[in-house]
């Protein structure tokens, strides 16, 4: 069975086709540099860019894959959580395509896709225990299978990659400055101390990271000479990062402080939670190597395996869209034609119905 998924919540525009749970071919814009400038994502010009983007993005797919239109048996569609008006531009296309191919329509949690992206290479092992980290959320979830999340803990304000954008964004990296900071951290020793670690002085498995951002902010007014003398490039953060070793020392504990602090909600977590058969960490953020590292020695020692996308898995991306998209339908979910889209900060509701009879052309 082959599925197409699209991917419009955010500032990537993405489409791939999954057969039976393997990817075929991918295509992604990364609309980075539009919203660089701004120093975040602006909605308005966010919808735009998918508007104008989607048709030869989507031509490419097919050109890619010798496939037609016709080929594809079932659409998913992100429909949150995201930009309200981006993501109606990719419900608009899939509402369409379903109607005109004549083929049942799933609306995927980006969410939860993040999550069981990892499964598009290798086995997923349920329950586990699941870590979503990226630029909008941080989530953690008991995963009893493809269709059941139980949500355990979340950010209550900023999510730990929009505190680590925000600061980053305070030194003069462009947006998203998470890989950045990543980069630089590895350069570095993080001094363990300079930063507060955030929201831990309770028995929840809430994250709240606005009060790092503040003492970020502070820290570096106090210390001007940790900023980047202009907007700079990779390269110009590298060569900074190599002539000042405070800048260095600032990003390590910065990366240190992000990923401590969600280690210990995690081990919390598998504290609380009752036995899981595995970890699953995903999201943007789940590229960050200092972060893989930590998790991985957590896992290590819970003996649980660490089931982790590759880091071209963890941003934003269509291929977990169809996979998931996929999952969902297998289990006999899918959605009609008046599937509604969820912005962030909205609890997107268990909406689907049960397949009966719906033909399939498989
Ligand atoms: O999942 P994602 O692509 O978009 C959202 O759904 O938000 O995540 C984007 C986030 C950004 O905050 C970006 O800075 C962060 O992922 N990110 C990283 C790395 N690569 C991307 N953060 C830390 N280390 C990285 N290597
Ligand atoms: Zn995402």
């Amino acid at each position: 069975m082959r599925c197409l998924g699209i991917e419009t919540s955010c500032d990537e525009t993405s489409f791939a086709l999954v057969q039976d749970g393997r990817l075929l071919a991918q295509v992604l814009h990364s609309q980075e540099n539009l919203h660089a400038l701004f120093g975040g994502v602006v909605p308005e010009l966010a919808s735009r860019r998918h508007l104008q983007t989607m048709p030869g993005l989507l031509r490419g797919l097919f050109q890619k894959t010798g496939l037609t239109p016709n080929d594809i048996h079932i659409i998913a569609v992100a429909r949150g959580p995201g930009l309200l008006g981006a993501l109606l531009v990719g419900l608009g296309l899939a509402k369409g395509l379903a109607m005109s191919l004549h083929v049942p329509l799933v609306g995927v949690n980006h969410l939860h896709a993040h999550l069981l992206a990892p499964g598009l290479e290798q086995q997923l092992l349920f329950p586990a225990l699941g870590l979503l980290v990226s630029g909008g959320h941080t989530h953690l979830y008991r995963i009893e299978a493809a269709d059941q999340f139980h949500i355990l803990g979340r950010c209550l304000d900023d999510a730990a990659g929009e505190a680590l954008d925000k600061s980053a964004s305070l030194l003069n990296m462009p947006y998203p400055g998470g890989r950045h900071v990543d980069q630089v951290a590895a350069m570095a020793e993080p001094d363990r101390t300079l930063l507060p670690k955030p929201y831990l002085d309770n028995q929840n498995l809430d994250f709240s990271f606005s009060g790092l951002k503040t003492a970020v902010a502070h820290h570096v007014a106090d210390h001007a000479h940790l900023r980047l003398p202009k907007l700079a490039n990779t390269s110009e953060i590298l060569e900074w990062a190599r002539t000042s070793p405070d800048f260095r020392i600032f990003c390590a504990s910065l990366n240190w402080t992000i990923t401590e602090t969600l280690r210990i909600k995690v081990e919390r977590a598998l504290r609380q939670a009752g036995p899981v058969s595995s970890l699953i960490v995903a999201g943007g953020v789940a590229a960050n190597t200092m972060l893989r590292q930590t998790l991985a020695r957590t896992a290590q020692q819970w003996r649980i395996p660490l089931i982790l996308p590759n880091p071209s898995l963890c941003t934003d991306n269509a291929a977990m869209i169809a996979y998931a998209g996929l999952l969902l339908f297998e289990k006999g979910w899918m959605h009609g034609l008046d599937l509604e889209a969820f912005p962030r900060g909205k609890p997107i509701p268990w909406d689907y119905s049960f397949r009966e009879n719906v033909p399939i052309n498989a």
